[in-house]
């Protein structure tokens, strides 16, 4: 029997960070330009996928250093500027056809080298003949066991390191051409054009935005032919954070369409402009009727304000056409969907799994799943939305939906089940195969039960190298919270403080300057920083011996405190409106003063020697004690354990430690069951 997941309709409105993967094809992309490379990359935000598993076992293979931490998602790529260490070695891609191709091309800059290459059964069957054509003009050869020409896997291949002019055939695949691309800064001289056309265009677009982001532009010539008019070694950006994955985005942004008037997602690293065509569903989906906010670097998505049918071409973004389908029998006309014939020969039939799977919710569907059987040329499909017909269907007990080993059907059937159908929160779907979504998106249904969240506010208070913020930062980036260090405020005061002549035994001149002050806050990541007068202080200024040495005095004067106090509560607002599933904030009055009502209130301590260690380890001088005794000894807001606190003593316990005790305390007022 296969498993199958029921999902649960959420009874309350979704909200938080939605946990988004890194995009596969941007990790893979990035992988090899930084191997490319002179210096070292680190990559930020990777995926941990079967195929970026692959390409990176295959890189370190190949002589190059690349420590991975599948837990922070971070690779660090050790470049080696065109040069490949190993001339000899034996490669497998799995079904990984950013791998299988990527390599090949990278290959062939080795100078004399011989490489057995092979893949899946699968794999054997996909396109290579075209990027394998192409470098046999430029004297790289592929061959089989018995020595003849190769046009797929497994082969040998037999490199020149040369590049000349190549031409190659990527009409069955852009990767064949994106691979080449990557290498033709790494050989001046060399240019690629194409014979005929190529699908996927955006993911072109995509391979040329990365050039360039790792120093070597392409260029284009009159009659297409792509060439590196700066050619040499990729030059490393140092750190390189990876987009989350736009079409795993895409189920997020649907998810308050169906989720109640308040809901509120976060999509952390979300960009418009990004590097990834999917992201051209946002568009759509604004059409439709979400409510979709671009701030900083991120999305927030809340409730849709309608699901307004239409009719819609997803020929350049057709993996996000199964979100929008999943939500068509709720809205309010007919919804048509063009231009996805290429999808009938993915991963399954998607057009016709979908009409299918929609008409077994009592959906009607044009064509019908009949005709797009008897007709595999058919590319549209029409969904007509019915309230009553998928309630008919619902009342007779939950549907059970085939997902043919397709990650993108279980997906959005996810989210269409996530709707309170019958308004008593039984469920109406059940998922089959519900691991399917393992091939890039594994923790899906985890990610999102994670929005089923109800907001908190967490205050952490404790005296200086405590631990509070490098453990409210991990909290924060674990829960979806968004994080306030309450210190920097004070720090940033003391800095404009110090800077306008001010001195805390002249109160006048504090208010003077202050009265020049206005602030504001920015979102950095997952913390929300201090802007004065439009500024954010830099960390040195703000972690400087003048300002350790003086913070504690202004922040004992009741006229900063007064002065801060309405803008740290504020804060909480913010985090709302962010989608945020909550607020942790840290200092020395925030579960007393500034958050008394806070949903969880933590006190952290340790002792002061090794406080001290923690502090010179990060190269600070500063006087704890004497500044812990000024803080706790001040009338206005002392430094004090508020009653109802929890104290967490953590001199002895790692700061994963900490973090999984307070996590611990927090999930039953996080999680909605
Ligand atoms: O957390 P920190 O060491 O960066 O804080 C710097 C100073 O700011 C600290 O010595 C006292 C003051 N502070 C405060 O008075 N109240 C807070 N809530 C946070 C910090």
């Amino acid at each position: 029997m296969t498993e199958s997941l029921l999902i649960k309709p959420f009874r309350t409105p979704a909200r938080g960070v939605a946990q988004i993967p890194g995009s596969k094809s941007i990790t893979n992309r990035a992988l090899i330009l930084a191997a490319l490379a002179e210096g070292e990359t680190l990559l930020t935000g990777a995926l941990f996928s079967r195929d970026t598993k692959i390409l990176i076992q295959s890189l370190r293979t190949l002589g190059f250093k690349i420590l991975d931490d599948e837990v922070a998602g971070t690779i660090r790529v050790q470049g080696m500027a065109g040069n490949i260490p190993a001339k000899e070695g034996s490669l497998h891609v799995g079904n990984a056809g950013t791998a299988a191709r990527f390599l090949t091309a990278f290959l062939a800059l080795s100078h004399q080298g011989k490489y057995a290459m092979d893949g899946d059964v699968a794999m054997r069957a996909r396109p290579m003949s075209g990027l394998l054509n192409s470098l046999a003009s430029s004297q790289t050869f592929a061959y089989t066991a018995e020595g003849k020409p190769a046009q797929a896997f497994p082969f040998i291949l037999q490199t020149s390191g040369q590049l000349k002019d190549l031409t190659v055939d990527a009409s069955a695949s852009s990767q064949l051409l994106s691979a080449l691309l990557m290498v033709l800064p790494l050989r001046a001289g060399a240019s690629v054009k194409m014979s005929g056309e190529t699908v996927s265009e955006p993911f072109v677009v995509m391979t040329e935005k990365m050039c360039a982001q790792f120093g070597r532009p392409l260029s284009r010539d009159t009659q297409g032919r792509w060439f590196c008019p700066n050619p040499g070694a990729y030059l490393s950006p140092k750190i390189y954070p990876i987009e989350p994955d736009a079409t795993a985005a895409s189920y997020f942004i649907a998810l308050p369409a169906v989720t109640g008037k308040d809901a509120c997602v976060r999509l952390q690293g979300y960009q418009p402009q990004g590097l990834q065509g999917d992201t051209a569903f946002a568009e759509v989906a604004k059409q439709y009727g979400a409510d979709i906010r671009f701030e900083g670097d991120s999305a927030i998505v809340h409730s849709w304000s309608d699901l307004r049918g239409g009719d819609f071409d997803f020929n350049q973004f057709s993996d996000t056409f199964l979100t929008l389908a999943t939500l068509a029998p709720l809205a309010n006309k007919p919804t048509v969907i063009r231009q996805i014939a290429h999808t009938r020969k993915q991963e399954t039939d998607r057009l016709l799994a979908m009409a299918t799977e929609l008409n077994r919710l009592g959906v009607k569907v044009e064509p019908s799943p009949e005709a797009l059987q008897a007709d595999t040329s058919l590319s549209s499909l029409t969904i007509y939305p019915s309230r009553e017909a998928l309630l008919k269907t619902a009342k007779k007990g939950p549907t059970s939906i085939h997902t043919y080993e397709d990650h993108r059907m279980a997906m959005s059937f996810g989210i269409l089940g996530s709707y309170d159908l019958l308004g008593d929160g039984t469920p109406w779907i059940k998922i089959e195969d519900p691991s399917c979504t393992g091939k890039t998106f594994p923790r899906f249904f985890e990610a999102l039960e994670a929005l089923r969240s109800r907001f908190v506010t967490i205050a952490i208070d404790g005296g200086a190298a405590s631990g509070k913020s490098s453990t409210a930062r991990a909290v924060a980036q674990h829960l979806g919270l968004m994080h306030v260090d309450t210190g920097a405020h004070y720090r940033t005061l003391t800095v404009g403080l110090l800077k306008a002549n001010a001195l805390p035994t002249n109160i006048a001149s504090v208010e003077k300057a202050l009265a020049q002050f206005k602030l504001g806050s920015a979102l950095r990541g997952f913390s929300s920083h201090c802007l004065l007068n439009g500024k954010i202080a830099s960390e040195a200024e703000i972690r400087s011996p003048e300002v350790n040495a003086m913070v504690s005095a202004f922040a004992a004067l009741p006229v900063v405190r007064n002065y801060i106090l309405n803008y740290q509560r504020s804060q909480v607002e913010l985090a709302q409106a962010s989608g945020f599933a909550g607020l942790i904030m840290e200092g020395r009055d925030i579960g007393s003063v500034v958050l008394p009502q806070a949903t969880l209130r933590i006190f952290l301590e340790a002792d002061a020697e090794a406080r001290r260690l923690r502090r010179s380890s990060e190269g600070q001088s500063d006087s704890i004690v004497q500044r812990d005794l000024l803080d706790s000894t001040r009338t206005a807001a002392p430094l004090i354990c508020p009653q109802g606190a929890v104290r967490i003593d953590n001199t002895k316990l790692s700061l994963a430690e900490v973090v999984q005790e307070i996590e611990g305390l927090i999930a039953p007022a996080l999680h909605v069951s």
